[in-house]
C-alpha cells in the first residue's frame, strides 16, 4: 500500500478531495469522463487483480464538469477469494492519498417491495454480514482508530445533499439499509426473508468493507445500490448475471446524472 501511494502520488499531481468506486455494472459513468490519465490496478503495487469481468480494474483521475475526481473503475470482491484486507487496499490507498470523501456504487437485490429493478438506492445505513472485518487484526493507530464508531457511517449532511439533487434533477431515489453477504451465489428464499426481517432493504457483496476501511480513516461515505433484481422470497424468479448487467446498464444514465451533480457541490 505504501509503494503504491508513493508511486500514484509521484505521478499523480494534485490528489483530488474526491473518490468514486464503480461496482458491477456502473463502468459506463467513465464514458463521459475527460480522463486525464489512468493507472490499472495491475501496475499497482498491492492491488487486487479482478477476476470477473465486468470490473475492468482502472484508477482514474479524471475531470467531472470543472471538478478533479479520482474513479476506481472496478473492485475486488471477497468471494473472488480475496481477503477483507486484500478488497480494501484500493481504498487504503485513497485515504493514504489523502481523499477526503468517497461515493460508492454497487448493484444489489431488494427485499423491499417498494424498490423495484432499475431504482436507485441511497444507503442509509449497513448491516455486516460476511462475518469478516477489514480492521480484524493489529490497528495502524496512524490510520485511525482501534475501535471506529459506526453510529452515522453514511454522512448525514452528503445524504440530505443527495435528496436534494435528485429533487432538482427529478430522480427518483429511495433510502434503504444495506446487508453485505459474501456471495457468490444469490440467496435462497429462506435467506431472503431473514434479512428482510433483520432489517435490511437491499442485499449485496462489497460496499461494506470499503465503507468500515473509508470510516476508520475518517473518510466521508456516501453509496448508492442500483436495484438489479427484486427478491420477493414468496415469488421469486431465477436470475442470472446477466439479467444482473441489463438492470444495472438501465440505472446507470440517471445515476451517473446524480453523481455527476453531486460531485461539484461536495
Ligand atoms: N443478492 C446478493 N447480491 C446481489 C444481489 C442479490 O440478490 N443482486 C445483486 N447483487
Amino acid at each position: 500500500m505504501e509503494q503504491a501511494a508513493a508511486l500514484l502520488s509521484s505521478q499523480m499531481g494534485d490528489v483530488p478531495k474526491t473518490a468514486i468506486v464503480l461496482g458491477t455494472g456502473l463502468s459506463g459513468l467513465t464514458d463521459s469522463l475527460s480522463v486525464e490519465r489512468s493507472w490499472e490496478f495491475t501496475h499497482l503495487p498491492g492491488f487486487p487483480r479482478l477476476t470477473v469481468a465486468s470490473h475492468p480494474g482502472r484508477l482514474i483521475k479524471a475531470d467531472m464538469d470543472g471538478s478533479p475526481v479520482l474513479v476506481l473503475d472496478g473492485r475486488a470482491h471477497i468471494y473472488e477469494g480475496y481477503d477483507a484486507k486484500e478488497v480494501t487496499v484500493p481504498m487504503r490507498v485513497l485515504g493514504s492519498l489523502g481523499v477526503e470523501q468517497v461515493i460508492l456504487t454497487n448493484a444489489c437485490g431488494s427485499m423491499n417491495p417498494a424498490s423495484i429493478s432499475g431504482d436507485i438506492v441511497l444507503l442509509e445505513d449497513h448491516i455486516n454480514l460476511m462475518g469478516v472485518n477489514p480492521l480484524e487484526g493489529p490497528n495502524h493507530n496512524d490510520w485511525g482508530p482501534r475501535f471506529p464508531d459506526m453510529s452515522d457511517p453514511y454522512d448525514g449532511a452528503l445524504r440530505h445533499m443527495a435528496r436534494t439533487v435528485a429533487s432538482e434533477e427529478g430522480i427518483a431515489l429511495r433510502e434503504g439499509v444495506y446487508v453485505a453477504v459474501v456471495g457468490p451465489n444469490l440467496e435462497t428464499r429462506a435467506e431472503y426473508r431473514m434479512l428482510s426481517r433483520m432489517g435490511a432493504d437491499v442485499v449485496g457483496m462489497s460496499t461494506v468493507p470499503e465503507v468500515l476501511v473509508a470510516r476508520h480513516m475518517g473518510m466521508r461515505v456516501l453509496a448508492f445500490a442500483v436495484v438489479t433484481d427484486e427478491c420477493d422470497p414468496d415469488n421469486l424468479s431465477p436470475i442470472s448475471i446477466d439479467d444482473v448487467l441489463a438492470a444495472a446498464a438501465q440505472a446507470s444514465g440517471p445515476l451517473e446524472r446524480l453523481v455527476r451533480k453531486i460531485v461539484p457541490r461536495m
